[in-house]
C-alpha cells in the first residue's frame, strides 16, 4: 500500500514523543489508517542536538523546514515548533498547497487563525489542531462536533498545565515560585519562553481558541482579558488557604446579552480564589479541567493532563490518524462555523 508521507516541523518535547508513538504503534496505526504512516523528513533548529534514543533514522533530519514542506513526496504537515513566524508561512505555505496540517501551537492560532483557515480554504485541505487546548483532553472535538447542535453559553477552567503546577505545589508544600516553574520546565510542561506561561499569553490563547468555537465567532488572543500569576505572592496562597480557598489561573468565556442587551461574548483569564470543596480546586499537577455550559446538555467536566510530551502526542496522533483517512478517501474534514460574528465585551 502507497504510505502516507509525514512533514514533522520540530522535535523536541512533542515532536519526540510523535516519532516515539508512530514508532511504537506503527502496525495498529496501519490498520487503523488503512496505510502505513511513513516519515518523510523531520526539521528542528539544530542537526547536532543529542536527541537520545530517538527511533528513527539520522538522515531525515533537516534544517530548511520550507524546503520539507514544499516537496512533491509529502502528503501532511505536522508543526511542533510553536511560536508565530516562521511557523505561519511554513503552514500557509502546505494548506495553499491542498496539504492538511496537524499543529499544537495555540499562539499562532490565536493570533492569526484566520490566515491559516483561509490558506487551508483556498488549498482545499483541513486545519487540525487538537493538542492546541488542554494537551490529552478530547475538548476541541467535543465542542466542534459532539456539541454542534446545542448552544454553548459558557466555558470555565484550567488550560495552563505550568502555572497550575506551580500554584499547586506552592500551596501544597509551600514551594517557592521560581523553584516550581524549574521543575515544570524540567518535566516539558512549560512553553520555549515560560514567560508565555507565567504572564497567562498561553491560557489566553486558550480561551480565544475555545470561545471561537464554543461561540462561533472569530476570537483573537488580543480580545482577552488577560492577568497572569507572577503577582500571585506566597503569603497570597497562605491567606487564600486560611479563608478555606486554593487559588487557581482561570480561564472564563462567557456568551450573553450586554448591559444594552446586545449578545456578546466575554473572555477572560486571571487568578481566581476557589472554594476548596469546589472541583476544580482538587486539579492537580499539570493537569487541567474544563466546564462546558450548554443550553441542552447542562454542564460537562473535561478532565485530564493539559501539557507535557506524551499527553500533547496523543492528541496530535488523534489528528494524524484522522487526516490521513481523510487524505486517503479524498474528504474533508467536518467544516467549523464561525457564523456569529459577536462582538467581544471589553473588560
Ligand atoms: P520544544 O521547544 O521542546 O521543541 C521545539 C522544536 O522545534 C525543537 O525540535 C526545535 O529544534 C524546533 N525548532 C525551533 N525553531 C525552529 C526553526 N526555526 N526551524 C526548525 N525547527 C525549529 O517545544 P515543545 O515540543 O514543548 O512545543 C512544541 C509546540 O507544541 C509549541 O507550539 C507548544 O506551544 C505546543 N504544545 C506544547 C505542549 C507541551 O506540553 N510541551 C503542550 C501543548 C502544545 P531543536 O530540537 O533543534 O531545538
Ligand atoms: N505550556 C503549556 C501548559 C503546554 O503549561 O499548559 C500545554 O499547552
Amino acid at each position: 500500500t502507497t504510505p502516507v508521507r509525514l512533514a514533522l516541523l520540530g522535535c523536541g518535547t512533542v515532536g519526540a514523543e510523535v516519532v516515539r508513538l508512530l514508532h511504537e504503534q506503527a502496525a495498529d496505526l496501519t490498520a487503523r489508517v488503512g496505510a502505513p504512516l511513513e516519515i518523510a523528513g523531520i526539521a528542528v533548529r539544530r542537526l547536532g542536538r543529542d536527541r537520545g534514543e530517538l527511533p528513527v533514522d539520522p538522515a531525515l533530519f533537516t534544517t530548511d523546514a520550507l524546503g520539507l514542506v514544499k516537496r512533491d513526496d509529502v502528503d501532511l504537515v505536522i508543526e511542533v515548533v510553536g511560536g508565530i513566524e516562521p511557523a505561519r508561512s511554513w503552514l500557509v505555505e502546505a494548506l495553499r498547497a491542498g496539504k492538511s496540517v496537524v499543529t499544537a501551537n495555540k499562539a499562532l492560532l490565536a493570533e492569526d487563525g484566520g490566515a491559516l483557515h483561509d490558506a487551508a480554504a483556498e488549498g482545499g485541505a483541513d486545519l487540525y489542531y487538537e493538542a492546541a487546548v488542554a494537551g490529552a483532553i478530547p475538548l476541541l472535538r467535543s465542542l466542534r462536533e459532539s456539541l454542534h447542535g446545542d448552544s454553548i453559553t459558557r466555558v470555565t477552567g484550567i488550560v495552563n498545565g505550568t502555572t497550575n503546577f506551580i500554584l499547586s505545589a506552592m500551596d501544597a508544600t509551600g514551594a517557592g515560585f521560581t523553584e516550581a516553574l524549574d521543575e515544570a520546565t524540567e518535566l516539558g510542561y512549560a512553553e520555549a519562553d515560560p514567560t508565555a506561561d507565567v504572564e497567562g499569553f498561553d491560557a489566553a490563547a486558550k480561551a480565544a481558541i475555545l470561545a471561537s468555537l464554543a461561540f462561533h465567532t472569530r476570537v483573537t488572543a488580543a480580545h482577552v482579558h488577560r492577568e497572569g500569576i507572577t503577582e500571585v505572592t506566597a503569603a497570597d496562597v497562605a491567606s487564600a488557604k486560611a479563608m478555606g480557598c486554593t487559588i487557581k489561573l482561570l480561564c472564563i468565556a462567557s456568551r450573553g446579552p450586554d448591559s444594552s442587551g446586545a449578545e456578546s461574548v466575554s473572555v477572560r483569564v486571571h487568578p481566581a480564589m476557589i472554594p476548596v470543596g469546589h472541583p476544580l480546586a482538587s486539579v492537580g499537577d499539570a493537569f487541567n479541567a474544563v466546564f462546558v455550559e450548554a443550553d441542552a446538555a447542562g454542564e460537562l467536566m473535561f478532565y485530564g493532563r493539559g501539557a507535557g510530551g506524551a499527553p500533547t502526542a496523543s492528541a496530535v496522533l488523534g489528528d494524524i490518524v484522522a487526516a490521513a483517512r481523510n487524505h486517503l478517501a479524498g474528504v474533508r474534514a467536518p467544516s467549523e462555523s464561525a457564523y456569529a460574528a459577536l462582538p467581544i465585551r471589553p473588560m
